[in-house]
């Protein structure tokens, strides 16, 4: 079993493995689920993301608990992260307390606001109806998000598809800053501008899709089909989907990654193994750059607090 999983140190000391292990799938086949996590520990994974929103919880939680009471790993040695879905922002205690039973855990390791939309209460369709929009008020969730972390429910707290803009907005009246800003990263979608701001204000960025989530019902092959990512593994002796890894972790960023396959698990793994040199980055840098998660589903014209996808990403698309 592989032990060296390399560790970044969040804001507030907190170690996160580099690599996560997605369970987002179309399917949500919870069997399949759990029998993935059970194999990715045996591999050496040991951060798991998940959210309310993806139904993984409970398939990730048996796979977990059964590890812990089967002596495979200890609850500490894990890092579980799961997120707030938009219809929750009302109360954010109840729904991580929700997700703690979904889990089966006394604790999660980082919850994260999903989207930085509020939906009304019991929306859980992850493509909301113009009638499903409420208004958005982030110090108001941030200060439960807050609360989750005095009561010892989480962590960290962190958030996921935030702009440079909107996190600045967040920083104005957090107490306690985010550990995390959860985004879509690769070779095509580089978020320079966001990494930049984050560095300076020491928020950890973690890369979600960063195979471009090929496969997926909204994903593309455009990141591991691309020429250059090809010829670069190919120099390597490597994958693409490692040289997609491998880039963003040599930027500092950690890579939220999935696959239920177990020859693809692996290969993902070994990708801490790869190290791209000056020319590959140069590379990867001059590559045409393309947002595959747009988030056009949380736009309209007269609820979303985002008319278009430039609202939503603040210009930053
Ligand atoms: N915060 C957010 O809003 C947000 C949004 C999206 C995703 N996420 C999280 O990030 C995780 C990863 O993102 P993602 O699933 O969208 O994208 P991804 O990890 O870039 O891609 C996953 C897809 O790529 C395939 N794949 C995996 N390894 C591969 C390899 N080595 N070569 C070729 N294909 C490979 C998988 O199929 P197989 O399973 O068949 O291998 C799957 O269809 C999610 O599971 C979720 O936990 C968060």
């Amino acid at each position: 079993m592989r032990n060296r999983m390399r560790m970044v140190r969040l804001n507030n000391g907190v170690k996160m493995p580099v690599v996560g292990f997605g369970t987002y799938s179309d399917d949500n086949d919870g069997e399949i689920t759990q029998l993935a996590v059970r194999q990715a520990l045996k591999m050496g994974y040991r951060h798991f993301d998940t959210a309310k929103i993806y139904g993984s919880e409970p398939a990730l939680g048996k796979a977990l608990t059964e590890a812990i009471a089967d002596g495979v790993i200890q609850r500490k040695d894990v890092f579980v992260t799961s997120k707030l879905w938009s219809s929750d922002h009302h109360d954010p205690v109840s729904a991580l307390k929700q997700t703690l039973d979904e889990l089966g855990l006394d604790y999660i390791d980082m919850y994260l606001v999903h989207w930085p939309v509020k939906l009304k209460p019991g929306v859980n369709n992850p493509v909301p109806e113009e009638s499903d929009f409420d208004d958005l008020d982030m110090e108001n969730t941030w200060y439960w998000m807050e609360q989750c972390l005095a009561m010892g429910l989480c962590r960290c707290i962190g958030v996921s598809n935030f702009s440079t803009s909107k996190l600045q907005q967040l920083l104005c009246f957090a107490t306690v800053p985010p550990a995390v800003n959860q985004v879509e990263m690769h070779p095509m979608w580089r978020q320079r501008k966001l990494r930049e701001f984050c560095r300076r204000h020491r928020i950890h960025v973690s890369a979600y899709s960063p195979l471009g989530g090929p496969g997926n019902y909204w994903g593309s092959t455009a990141v591991v089909g691309h020429p250059v990512v090809k010829s670069i593994a190919l120099k390597h002796d490597a994958t693409p989907a490692q040289v997609a890894l491998a880039r963003g972790m040599s930027r500092g960023v950690s890579v939220i990654v999935k696959s239920f396959n177990q020859r693809r698990m692996k290969e993902n793994i070994g990708a801490i193994e790869v190290e791209l040199d000056e020319y590959d980055m140069l590379e990867i840098q001059r590559m045409e750059e393309w947002k595959i998660m747009r988030g056009e589903f949380l736009t309209n014209q007269t609820t979303s607090p985002y008319r278009t996808i430039q609202d939503l990403w603040d210009d930053e698309i």
